[in-house]
């Protein structure tokens, strides 16, 4: 199976993938993780890419395209795309790259939430910055305050998380990501609408629910 997770900065798509790739074995390539990654070790597009990560702007499109295309050709059997495509010319780097393998996607996943809701669940994330796990204060707390479960230590927030770059984060997806899910539209592709504005728990139902219906 090989999705794409659609949605909102903080609409839960990195919380959703990790319950997909867990139930169904696929790998999680997300696009902020890999950059954070880059970043974390210093390399040249972890640079590149720091100005635009930390005022909530979008990493060049010919920067992204290449790294994504590097690690879907990495991972070995199905995954789940999480932050990416983000503009229609990433979408269409995929579709050229996916043509050229003779492969296509399996189903867009959508994870709907208005802006309202956006805020608090992102200033009131909080992160393991060694396993990547991914908390809230309120609606998905650690077993010990602002330690990870997984024994990796103290969890930090993400300085991208601030409601100033927040609000950058939207206005951007407004202008420049919302139209991937029209040209998945266009290409009749298999789209799965998921009211994300709903607990947790409710979500991966929902999602569950809608890929059981799949036909892959
Ligand atoms: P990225 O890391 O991809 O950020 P994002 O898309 O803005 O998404 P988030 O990771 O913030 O949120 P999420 O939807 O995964 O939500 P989460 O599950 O964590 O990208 C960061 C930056 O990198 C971008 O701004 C850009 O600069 C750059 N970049 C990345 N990809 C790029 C690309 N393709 N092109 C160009 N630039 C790119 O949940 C959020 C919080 O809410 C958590 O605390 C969680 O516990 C809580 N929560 C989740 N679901 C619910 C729920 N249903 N109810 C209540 N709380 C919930």
């Amino acid at each position: 199976m090989k999705l794409i997770l659609l949605g909102p900065p903080g609409a839960g798509k990195g919380t959703q993938c990790k319950r997909i790739v867990d139930r169904y074995g696929l790998a999680h390539l997300s696009s902020g993780d890999i950059l954070r990654a880059e970043r974390a070790a210093d390399s040249e597009l972890g640079r590149k890419a720091q100005h635009f990560m930390d005022t909530g702007g979008l990493v060049p499109d010919d920067l992204i395209i290449d790294m994504m295309i590097g690690a879907i050709k990495k991972a070995s059997g199905g995954y789940v795309l999480d932050g990416f495509p983000r503009t229609v010319a990433q979408a269409e780097g995929l579709d050229e790259a996916l043509n050229k393998a003779g492969e296509t996607i399996s189903a867009v996943v959508s994870l709907e939430v208005p802006d309202e809701a956006i805020l608090d669940r992102m200033t009131g994330r909080r992160s393991c910055p060694k396993c990547g796990a991914v908390y809230h204060v309120v609606n998905l707390k650690p077993a010990t305050e602002g330690q990870c479960d997984n024994g990796c230590g103290p969890l930090v927030q993400r300085k991208d998380d601030s409601p100033e770059v927040v609000s950058n984060r939207l206005k951007t997806y407004h202008e420049q990501t919302a139209a991937v899910l029209g040209y998945y539209q266009k290409r009749q592709a298999s789209i799965l609408q998921i009211d994300a504005n709903q607990p947790i728990d409710a979500v991966t139902n929902a999602v569950f629910k809608a890929l059981e219906g799949l036909d892959v």
